[in-house]
């Protein structure tokens, strides 16, 4: 049977950095350190929602994270300005890996998906902006659960849209808190750490396969892409 992959979008397929160029205009060369802030928050604002049952959708934890940003920083950013923020939130690029990666494992004949906390259409127009839609069977979201990773039922939610059974369907996520999440509820994780110096947290769970990149992915998983 096809393998079934689950790809996490923000910060696996779609590079949250990104945001970096515009937020240069704004903070200068703080953009770096509020870009990270930012992200940080945002998941942050997720799990805690998650853990305390208090859902609202993922852009409403990515704007609450904002708005911690520019307080914690002490920038004056416009409604104007945090609002076209929010919206180059909405076109993030891929990562350059991304396209060529998806290309490969689709030609296998894997099952693709894209797996994310963000909202169903949210998720669909970043990865056709971003073009590479195409090589996506479909999108599952955390939101048609109300609840967010690393929630054990958003992961049992992927298996049963994607009808795949845990132990052979894997999630692949450049945040180690996914991977983890996705192993601790019986599926396979793979690691995709672009950067020599991220650190995947150091828990008696360890990624079943580690990836420089999303083009490494069929050799590592053992396909044949010939
Ligand atoms: C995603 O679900 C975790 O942000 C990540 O797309």
């Amino acid at each position: 049977m096809a393998m079934t992959i689950a790809f996490d979008v923000y910060g696996t397929l779609i590079d949250t950095a990104g945001i970096v160029t515009a937020l240069e205009k704004l903070v200068g060369d703080r953009a770096g350190i509020f870009s990270d802030l930012w992200r940080a928050k945002q998941l942050e604002y997720s799990f805690r929602r998650g853990l305390m049952q208090n859902y609202r959708d993922f852009s409403v934890c990515t704007s609450h994270a904002l708005n911690f940003c520019c307080e914690t920083f002490q920038t004056e950013i416009s409604s104007e300005d945090r609002a076209s923020l929010l919206e180059s939130y909405r076109y993030l690029p891929a990562f350059v890996d991304a396209e060529q990666g998806l290309e490969r494992l689709k030609s296998t004949g894997c099952r693709l998906y894209a797996f994310s906390n963000g909202k169903p259409d949210d998720v669909r127009n970043l990865l056709q902006h971003a073009r590479i839609d195409q090589y996506l069977e479909g999108v599952v979201s955390t939101d048609e659960i109300k609840s967010f990773k690393p929630n054990p039922a958003v992961y049992a939610h992927f298996l049963r849209q994607a009808e795949a059974c845990g132990s052979e369907a894997w999630l692949i996520s450049g945040n180690p808190f996914d991977v983890i999440g996705a192993i601790s509820a019986g599926m396979r994780g793979a690691w995709v750490k672009r950067s020599p110096k991220a650190v995947f947290d150091p828990w008696e769970i360890q990624p079943t396969i580690t990836v420089g990149s999303i083009v490494e992915l069929c050799q590592s998983l053992g396909i044949d892409d010939q």
